[in-house]
């Protein structure tokens, strides 16, 4: 498979991604001069910067998104940081391979800032989702999460550096999974695995005790 991944940030999951040997053959930005990019052309990868600047309407900037994509020969993506907002088009076209990593249990904390506001909040188990995408802004059947552990006193930084930790153990072994189709998403919607729960469980088992 032939992976594009959408950035917008530090990079920090497309590093964990290409450490992991994913075949990145494309990095996206929605944003110019961020880390993501640093760390795209430090393992080589070609990367096509989209700005809203240049494309306001979510349309263009779908259609050129979905351009560049073809030219790549893409067959499969991670949005990994990337917060803009694919259309049904985007979606329709690559439909069960368009995966989002996201800091929250959700659908507990979507959108922006998703550590700090479950850290706010207060609540006592937070955690991370891989999903695949859907229409919705982080929505869309659950693949995996792991839970992280809020004790008290705990400061938001430190809560910060646990869901990245788990971020970057957590979203190589589901493209792995997919990779290896160990999980897809079938045509009613519903999440199928072909291996059993318990080995599902051990897949990413010591993710779960954080
Ligand atoms: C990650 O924590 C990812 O889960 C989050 O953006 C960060 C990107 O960091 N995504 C969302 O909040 C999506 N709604 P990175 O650039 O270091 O990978």
């Amino acid at each position: 498979m032939r992976w594009a991944v959408l950035v917008g940030g530090t990079g920090s999951n497309l590093r964990a991604l290409l450490s992991e040997d994913v075949p990145v053959a494309l990095v996206v930005s929605h944003r110019s001069g961020v880390g993501a990019i640093a760390i795209a052309e430090e393992f080589g990868v070609p990367v096509e910067v989209l700005t809203k600047r240049e494309y306001p309407d979510r349309h263009d900037f779908d259609r050129e998104l979905r351009q560049t994509l073809n030219r790549y020969d893409i067959d499969a993506i991670a949005m990994a940081g990337f917060l803009r907002w694919l259309t049904k088009e985007t979606v329709d076209a690559f439909r069960g391979r368009i995966i989002n990593i996201h800091p929250s249990l959700l659908p507990a904390f979507p959108g922006l800032h998703a550590i700090e506001q479950a850290y706010r909040y207060g609540v006592r188990w937070t955690g991370v989702t891989v999903h695949f995408v859907d229409e919705g802004q982080d929505t869309g059947p659950i693949i995996a999460q792991v839970p992280v552990r809020v004790d008290p006193g705990t400061s938001l930084g430190e809560l910060e550096t646990a869901i990245h930790k788990v971020e970057h153990d957590l979203y190589p072994k589901v493209v792995a999974a997919l990779e290896q189709h160990w999980v897809w998403l079938a045509e009613d919607g519903t999440i199928k695995w072909q291996v059993p729960p318990e080995e599902v469980r051990s897949w990413i088992d010591g993710l779960y005790l954080v």
